[in-house]
């Protein structure tokens, strides 16, 4: 009786842990795919963007002509709302009607790739940033010391308002290198006014919110926090764990096969206790 009930609940907790190692299999599965898919959208979007839009709200939706896109919407359904303005236009203003039900030539998919894609420029919620463009996204960065900002954060930040002038890697374009040892003893005070305030009579935009730019104080404190990862002095500076995210990949096949190995040798041992009690 004893033994029944050990065997028992030793295939029981085989079996548990068989159903466990599936549902973990197939709920990666798709997340997996849901990344994959919102990538594919955000793709679209950006490239949507490029041909159609850019001319008018600049490249990054920093706003030329037409308003300034790359922005936190005052709504609770951002999503919604920017969708209903692509759709119809803004009349009496130089903003087209985009849907082909309003005569425009953008399928309804279309424009919600193009949703998604302006929604990234979010300070809150950029929630996908192109490989390509910050690789670092990737890591979980750590702070150098006595820095307070979030790197991590800040690199999301960078690579949608930065990137486009500063380089992905902070190399330098029409914007300076930052990539850099900072020849100072507090860096980060420098580099927080030079953001803060811009560069008068260059093209380095003030960044402040108290100068009438977009970014609060934690945003530029987390900007601060992600350059000063690239400067030489990087005994400070660990990247870490890639970010843990639902389990893809290859975890997960260890999970099951290993169930099934375990299954197997249950299996095995099991028919040969009982051949052997027989
Ligand atoms: C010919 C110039 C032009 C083009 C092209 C253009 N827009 Fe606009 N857009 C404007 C102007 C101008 C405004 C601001 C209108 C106003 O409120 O005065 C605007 C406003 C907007 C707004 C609302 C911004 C807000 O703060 O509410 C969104 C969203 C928008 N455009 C998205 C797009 C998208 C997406 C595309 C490409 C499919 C696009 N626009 C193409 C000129 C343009
Ligand atoms: C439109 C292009 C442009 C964009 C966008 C831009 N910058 Fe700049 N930035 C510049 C230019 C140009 C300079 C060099 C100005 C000078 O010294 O003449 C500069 C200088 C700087 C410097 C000082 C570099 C030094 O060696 O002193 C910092 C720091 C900086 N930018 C950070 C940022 C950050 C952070 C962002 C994003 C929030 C940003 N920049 C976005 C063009 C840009």
């Amino acid at each position: 009786m004893l033994r029944f009930v050990i065997k028992h609940s030793i295939g029981y907790y085989f079996a548990l842990g068989l159903i466990v190692g599936f549902l973990t299999l197939v709920t990666s599965i798709r997340s997996f795919a849901q990344e994959e898919e919102n990538l594919e959208q955000i793709e679209l979007g950006a490239q949507l963007f490029a041909e159609n839009c850019a001319v008018c709200h600049g490249e990054d939706g920093q706003g030329r002509i037409g308003a300034r896109l790359a922005k936190d919407w005052p709504s609770i359904r951002p999503d919604l709302q920017v969708k209903d303005t692509i759709m119809r236009g803004i009349p009496g203003t130089l903003m087209p009607a985009w849907a082909q039900v309003n005569g425009g030539p953008l399928s309804d998919e279309e424009i919600d790739a193009l949703v998604y894609y302006i929604l990234t420029w979010q300070s809150g919620g950029p929630t996908y940033i192109f490989q390509s463009q910050t690789p670092t996204s990737q890591f979980k960065l750590t702070p150098p010391p006595g820095i307070t900002g979030d790197p991590n954060r800040g690199a999301l930040l960078y690579g949608s308002n930065c990137a486009v002038c500063h380089g992905v890697e902070g190399e330098g374009r029409v914007g300076a290198l930052l990539a850099k040892d900072w020849p100072s003893i507090r860096p980060e005070l420098r580099i927080r006014s030079v953001i803060e305030s811009g560069v008068e009579g260059s093209v380095m935009p003030a960044w402040g919110k108290v100068n009438g730019g977009p970014l609060t104080n934690q945003d530029i404190d987390d900007l601060v926090a992600f350059i000063l990862t690239w400067s030489g002095d990087a005994i400070s500076i660990e990247t870490g764990e890639p970010a843990v995210g639902p389990l893809t990949g290859w975890p997960v096949w260890v999970i099951v096969i290993g169930a099934f190995v375990l299954m197997i040798v249950a299996i095995v041992y099991y028919s040969r206790q009982r051949t052997s009690e027989d």
